[in-house]
């Protein structure tokens, strides 16, 4: 593929200002390569000061996750305008971790990348098999139910990103093995291919996440078939995050 590879750093509940200046610190001394684009994704209070931060720098900002309406009485959350508001360009979307503790179905899913969308962010759309789902031989079918019920019409001519995230392989250093990824990631892409055609398919980004490491990312990274990683862990040591950036050939 000749997209450029994209590397999105989770930060999940966990950072703050301080990470947020110590990435700024080794952006200084460490210059992303034109072909690489960095995400970063922090908690949502921190989004606008890292927008601002990073503005011109090549770094761009997500959120982990949104409502799905533009506004109303839902106490706690926050809307994909307001998002956009403080400066972020993407968000992830049905994570396991809000698929499994927020009970976030595929339905809703699809609802959240409608209203994402809207408010011109661009959706990193999570997906991925459990270890009993990957034991029973059921990865395809899981994670073909969990493509087409967000990957519908209203998507096409869209720009989007697939993030295949094995359950299993999440927070437990455990990752999958890059056969695996790779039967995956063209499972995914002819999947986009049958419901889009043949243009966007080729231009639709999938990246992989779970456990991705310094040491075992550069086979991950530089598959012709891994556009790019989604990395929580790592991604709050900047050291760790750039060296990983680094293994991209
Ligand atoms: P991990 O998390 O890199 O710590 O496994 C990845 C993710 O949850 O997106």
């Amino acid at each position: 593929m000749s997209v450029n590879k994209l590397i999105a750093g989770n930060w999940k509940m966990n950072g703050g200002l301080g990470l947020l200046n110590l990435y700024l610190e080794k952006c200084s001394k460490f210059s992303i390569p034109k072909n690489i684009e960095v995400i970063l994704c922090p908690p949502h209070p921190y989004i606008k000061t890292a927008s601002n931060l990073f503005e011109n720098l090549q770094i761009r900002i997500g959120a982990q996750d949104c409502h799905h309406e533009v506004d109303g009485a839902f106490t706690g959350d926050v809307s994909s305008k307001m998002l956009a508001a403080c400066g972020a360009s993407h968000v992830i979307l049905g994570h396991s971790e809000r698929r499994n503790f927020y009970q976030h179905e595929n339905d809703l899913i699809y609802k959240k990348v409608l209203n994402a969308i809207e408010s011109s962010l661009t959706p990193i759309i999570c997906i991925g098999e459990t270890l009993s789902e990957l034991k029973n031989n059921q990865t395809l079918k899981v994670l073909e139910l969990q493509l087409k019920s967000v990957l519908q019409d209203t998507l096409k001519n869209t720009e989007f990103i697939i993030a295949y995230e094995p359950i299993w392989a999440i927070g437990t250093g455990k990752t999958a093995s890059i056969e695996q990824i790779n039967y995956v990631h063209k499972f995914i892409r002819e999947t986009i291919k049958e419901i889009y055609g043949i243009a966007q398919s080729k231009n639709a980004r999938i990246i992989y996440g779970g456990s991705v490491k310094d040491d075992n990312s550069k086979e991950i990274l530089n598959s012709p078939e891994v556009n790019g990683a989604l990395i929580g862990g790592a991604s709050l040591i900047p050291d760790d995050f750039f060296s990983i950036l680094n293994q991209i050939d």
